[in-house]
């Protein structure tokens, strides 16, 4: 198990990862708070309830339900989410255990920034997306419609304890999608993690917490780092884009419903490695480590069938820049990203041609 320390403007906090995580809440100040409030999904609270409660040392605690899906990341979820913890007398000095994926920590941690101005939140992350991204550094958002994340808040938990036994009940293709977001975090931190990602992947199982705990730690600890250097995204936690710049487009391009995000983040990482070398900034040898790795992965939903003409004017504009430019995050070698802001419209349609070209099943 290990222990990284997050420092948010306000507070430091703990990220616990590692078998026996849950533990930890027993040293947590919890007698500080009036009322304990879990905020989950009913099928995954009860498939896990019984070893969170147990290793966690909490007796009673309130249950509030979301339904499973980025539809329920809304503001009128959030305001009935609200109503009941009224209802049931939550207050200022109640406290929050957002127990679930992504979509359970951004509502829930938005739910808890405004809930009576403001409460405390514990993450306790359910899927390795979670456990590796979202539930560190504590941005929160529910979508307004279609737009994703429009709306939303800064409120840093004040623990994350991720448990990776909990991996076990994921869907293969939840726990695959969360792999390609460790992989951008290979990418990031340099050859060791890079290294231990190719020596282990296609072997790792989610029902293997000791294995699974290799990876998860190093690769928790790049989030955890990007996020103590700039929690606001001044700069350099926009790093963590690497691949979602042709990620996001090909979300927004097939309406959310055709990749999961870890998915679009792979061709993504497959085509920032491609304009890498098209730009002539990454070598040979090691967008061939990074594409072999994604493509190991497993197979991908396709993108040959998608227009070009489509999906390129969706890629998200840096709103800083004038003129409408394109950041991209490109890696110059594994362990070193530059940001750049004028790849040529040509390079970046033929790089997106050349992934097209890849077919979706893995080399
Ligand atoms: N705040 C941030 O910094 C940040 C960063 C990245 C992504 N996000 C957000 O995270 C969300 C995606 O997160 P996600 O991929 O975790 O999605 P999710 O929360 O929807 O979970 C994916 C699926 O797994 C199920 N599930 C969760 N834990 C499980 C378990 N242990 N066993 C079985 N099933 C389980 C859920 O019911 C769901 O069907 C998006 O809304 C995205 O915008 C936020
Ligand atoms: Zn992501």
């Amino acid at each position: 198990m290990e222990t990284f320390r997050v420092q948010s403007r306000e507070f430091e906090y703990n990220v616990i990862v590692g078998t026996g995580a849950w533990r930890s809440l027993r040293d947590f100040p919890l007698h500080g708070y009036s009322s304990v409030f879990v905020i989950s999904e009913e099928a995954l609270w009860c498939r896990w309830k019984g070893e969170f409660l147990k290793e966690a040392g909490l007796r009673r605690v309130q249950t509030l339900w979301v339904r499973p899906g980025e539809r329920s990341k809304s503001l009128r979820v959030m305001q009935r989410l609200a109503a009941e913890l009224l209802l049931r007398q939550a207050d200022r000095r109640s406290l929050l255990i957002l127990f679930g994926g992504g979509v359970i920590g951004d509502l829930g941690g938005f739910l808890a920034s405004i809930y009576m101005r403001g409460v405390d939140c514990i993450h306790v992350p359910t899927t390795l997306l979670a456990q590796v991204d979202s539930s560190i550094g504590g941005k929160t958002a529910v979508n307004l419609g279609a737009t994703k994340n429009l709306i939303g808040t800064f409120h840093p938990a004040r623990l994350v304890l991720s448990e990776p036994r909990v991996l076990g009940s994921l869907s293969r293709r939840d726990f695959r999608s969360g792999l390609y977001e460790v992989v951008k975090h290979g990418i990031l931190d340099g050859p060791e993690l890079f290294g231990r990602l190719e020596q282990s992947l296609s072997s790792l199982r989610r029902d293997l917490a000791e294995e699974l705990e290799t990876i998860l730690a190093p690769a928790v600890k790049v989030k955890v780092d990007v996020v103590n250097r700039d929690e606001r995204e001044a700069g350099l936690r926009a790093v963590l884009n690497l691949g979602h710049t042709f990620g996001h487009a090909l979300e927004e391009a097939t309406g959310y419903r055709r990749f999961l995000h870890g998915e679009a983040v792979a061709w993504g990482l497959l085509g920032v490695s491609r304009l890498g070398r098209r730009l002539g900034l990454l070598p040979e040898s090691d967008a061939g480590r990074i594409d072999e790795l994604v493509r190991r992965l497993g197979p991908l939903p396709r993108i040959d069938d998608l227009d070009a003409r489509r999906v390129l004017p969706l890629l998200p504009q840096d709103k800083k820049a004038v003129a409408g430019k394109v950041r991209w995050v490109i890696p110059e070698r594994i362990g070193k990203v530059r940001q750049i802001s004028e790849a040529s419209g040509v390079a970046v349609a033929a790089a997106f041609r050349d992934i097209q070209k890849m077919g979706n099943d893995p080399t």
